[in-house]
C-alpha cells in the first residue's frame, strides 16, 4: 500500500468497490429521475377511483329508466315553427332528398292544390324518401304538431290554410296512435275537393263534444259512437256521398272489413281518399273508433 501515491481517495479495497458501483449506480439514478421527470402526469394505479361519486352513480344506475310524466300535466304543444326547426328543416330546408323546398312556391303549388288533409296524411304517414312524421316518434312530436309543422310551411310557400284546431285534453293521449295506414292513395285534387266542399258543408253539424276523459264505459262508448255516426258521419256514410262505403252495406264493406280493425281505425281518424279524417270533426280519438265499431257493427 506504501507504493499508492499520495491522496488518491481510494485507499483500500472496499473504498475500490464502493466507487464501483457507485459509478454505475449514480447515472442509473439520474437516468431514472429525468425520465420520471419528462413523462410527469398524475399518475393514478388501476381502479384508484373506482369509488369517486361519479364512478360509483354510473356503475349502480339501473338498466332500464323510465320517464315519468304526468298524463294529466296539460301538454304544452310545440308551434309549427319550432317543430319545423326541429325536424323537418332537416330536408325542406334545402330540399335535400327531393323534398320540397321550404318558401319555394314553385316546389309546393302541385302539393299543396291536394288539400290540407292530404298534405297532413303523407306527413303523418310517410311519402317516397319523406320519413313518416320527418322520422320523430308520436311521443315527441303529436299529430297537432305535424299538422301545425305542416301549415306552417305550406303557408310560408304559397298556402294560406287556417292554424290546425288543438286537440281536445282527453284526445291527446290517444292521438299518439302510428298511422300503420297504407301510404296516402290514389286520392286525386278533384276528389280532395269534393271532400273540402263535403267537410264546408258540414260545418253546420254540432261537433261532438270530447266526453270527460276516463268517464266513458262501454256502453257510454257505443252510445258515443252512434251519437257521432248520427252528427257527423252519416253525412257521408248514410247514402254512401263521394263514394264512401254506405251504412249497413254489407258488399261496400266486405273488402275493407279484410284489414285489422287497427288500419280502419287510422283510416277513420287520419284519412283516406275523399274520406276526411275524423269525417271533419274534431270528435276524441275514442269517439271516432267508437262510431266506427257502431257502422262495423251493423254489416256484420
Ligand atoms: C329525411 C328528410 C325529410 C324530413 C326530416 C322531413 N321531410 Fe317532408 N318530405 C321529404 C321528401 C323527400 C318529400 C317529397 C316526397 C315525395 O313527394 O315523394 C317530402 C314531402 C313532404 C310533404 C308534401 C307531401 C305531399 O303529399 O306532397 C309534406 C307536407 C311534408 N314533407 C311535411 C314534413 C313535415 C311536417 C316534416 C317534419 C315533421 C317533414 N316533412 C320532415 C323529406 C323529409
Ligand atoms: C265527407 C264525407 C265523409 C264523412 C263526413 C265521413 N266519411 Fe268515412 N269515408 C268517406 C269516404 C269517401 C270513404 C272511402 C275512402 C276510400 O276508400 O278512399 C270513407 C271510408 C270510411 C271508412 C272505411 C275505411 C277503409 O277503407 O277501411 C271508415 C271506417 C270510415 N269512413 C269512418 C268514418 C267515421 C267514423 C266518420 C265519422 C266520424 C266518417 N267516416 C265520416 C267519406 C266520409
Amino acid at each position: 500500500m506504501s507504493e499508492a501515491p499520495h491522496g488518491a481517495p481510494i485507499k483500500t479495497p472496499g473504498q475500490l468497490i464502493a466507487a464501483v458501483i457507485a459509478s454505475f449506480a449514480v447515472p442509473i439514478v439520474i437516468i431514472v429521475l429525468l425520465v420520471i421527470y419528462v413523462d410527469n402526469s398524475t399518475r393514478t394505479g388501476a381502479g384508484t377511483d373506482s369509488l369517486s361519486e361519479a364512478e360509483v352513480t354510473a356503475r349502480i344506475k339501473p338498466l332500464a329508466q323510465v320517464d315519468i310524466r304526468d298524463a294529466n300535466a296539460p301538454r304544452v304543444y310545440k308551434t309549427g315553427e319550432e317543430v319545423y326547426k326541429a325536424v323537418c328543416s332537416a330536408c325542406h330546408a334545402s330540399g335535400a332528398a327531393g323534398a320540397p323546398k321550404f318558401t319555394n312556391t314553385a316546389d309546393w303549388a302541385p302539393r299543396i292544390a291536394q288539400g290540407f288533409d292530404t298534405l297532413l296524411h303523407t306527413a303523418l304517414t310517410g311519402k317516397g324518401a319523406m320519413p313518416p312524421r320527418g322520422g320523430t316518434s308520436p311521443d315527441d312530436y303529436s299529430d297537432f304538431e305535424i299538422a301545425r309543422a305542416v301549415t306552417y310551411m305550406a303557408n310560408n310557400s304559397g298556402a294560406s290554410f287556417p292554424e290546425p284546431a288543438q286537440p281536445a285534453a282527453g284526445a291527446a293521449a290517444a292521438s299518439g296512435a302510428v298511422a300503420a295506414a297504407a301510404p296516402a292513395g290514389a286520392s286525386d285534387a278533384g276528389a280532395a275537393q269534393a271532400a273540402a266542399a263535403a267537410v264546408a258543408a258540414l260545418a253546420s253539424v254540432p261537433q261532438a263534444a270530447a266526453p270527460a276523459a276516463g268517464a266513458a264505459t262501454s256502453a257510454d262508448a257505443s252510445q258515443a259512437g252512434k251519437a257521432l255516426y248520427q252528427q257527423v258521419c252519416q253525412a257521408c256514410h248514410a247514402a254512401g256521398v263521394l263514394n264512401a262505403p254506405k251504412y249497413g252495406d254489407k258488399d261496400a264493406w266486405a273488402s275493407r272489413l279484410k284489414d285489422p280493425m287497427d288500419t280502419i281505425y287510422n283510416y277513420a281518424l287520419h284519412g283516406k281518399g275523399a274520406m276526411p279524417p275524423k269525417g271533419g270533426s274534431t270528435a276524441s280519438d275514442a269517439d271516432v273508433k267508437a262510431a266506427v265499431d257502431y257502422m262495423v257493427s251493423a254489416v256484420k
